[in-house]
């Protein structure tokens, strides 16, 4: 498949003896939203860090628009247009709606404009130029109206909302979402969902949807992998998941786990 954006190939991490990704393979198609669900600990967050260069492959490999890029930096992955949230939001809680996401456009231009000390015209074009597109981000992701609230003060589902605009301010081709459903009331569920699809439909966006629990990833999804342990155990369209024994098998032995924990 020549066709995907973003193609990993037998990917398995090891940390010691644990096994985190075990020859784990995937295409994410072009201008699709795509899902990577499964219980706790079975390697989602795994896969996101090592496309974003925040983990190395233990082998396999991942290419992402033609160019291999396990291995490389952060930053340099950023560049290539991939961009990412957390698992756990990571604001600037004391800085506005608006300034958090100008500081993700600017971390991703190197020539900065919090930190030049030259503020001459070319200077505050640029800080224009951030602003206006930070304002356009926040109107797209449903902020618009908060754009000088604390990021702090906003409520959660908002907040996870800006993290999404702040990681849009890289103007990336391919956004990876670390559980960004997780605690979220189904009525902030649906608004997610609609956002997502408006993102792909504005910006022509590729998405990867990480998830625990499959709600947010049934109703947009084009294709779902699950993994469990680290494995591949089922991938398809929403209907083969839900229906697949393996899945449900998965879900099941994690509740089964968790009753008995409590
Ligand atoms: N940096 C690390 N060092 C050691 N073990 C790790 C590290 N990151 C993840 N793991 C382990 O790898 C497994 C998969 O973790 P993770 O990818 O975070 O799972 P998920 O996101 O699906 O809950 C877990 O057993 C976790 O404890
Ligand atoms: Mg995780």
């Amino acid at each position: 498949m020549t066709s995907a954006l973003l193609t990993i190939q037998n990917l398995t991490v090891r940390f010691g003896g644990l096994v985190a990704l075990d020859d784990v393979s995937l295409d994410i198609a072009p201008r699709s939203i795509q899902a990577v669900i499964g219980p706790n600990g079975a390697g989602k967050s795994t896969l996101i860090n090592v496309a974003t260069g925040i983990y190395g492959a233990t082998s396999g490999r991942v290419d992402y628009d033609g160019a291999r890029i396990d291995g490389r930096a952060p930053h340099a992955i950023s560049r290539l247009g991939i961009a990412r949230t957390f698992q756990n939001t990571e604001l600037f809680g004391e800085m506005s709606a608006l300034e958090n996401v100008m500081i993700g456009a600017d971390r991703h231009m190197c020539g900065s404009y919090l930190s030049s000390a030259m503020h001459g015209p070319a200077y505050w074009r640029t800080e224009q130029a951030i602003r206006a597109e930070a304002r356009r981000l926040l109107e797209l992701v449903g902020l618009g109206n908060d754009t000088d609230v604390e990021a702090a003060a906003l409520p959660f589902g908002k907040q996870r909302r800006l993290e999404i605009a702040r990681a849009l301010a890289t103007r990336p081709r391919l956004l990876l979402l670390d559980e960004p459903a997780a605690g979220l009331r189904s009525a902030e569920i649906d608004e997610l969902n609609s956002i997502l699809l408006d993102l792909r439909a504005n910006l022509g966006l590729t998405i990867l949807v990480i998830d625990h629990v499959m709600a947010l990833v049934m109703a947009i999804s084009d294709h779902i992998t699950v993994l469990n342990f680290g494995r591949k155990i089922a991938e398809g369209s929403p209907q083969e998941v839900r229906s697949s024994p393996e899945v449900i098998k998965a879900y099941l032995g994690e509740k089964a786990a968790h009753a008995s924990h409590s």
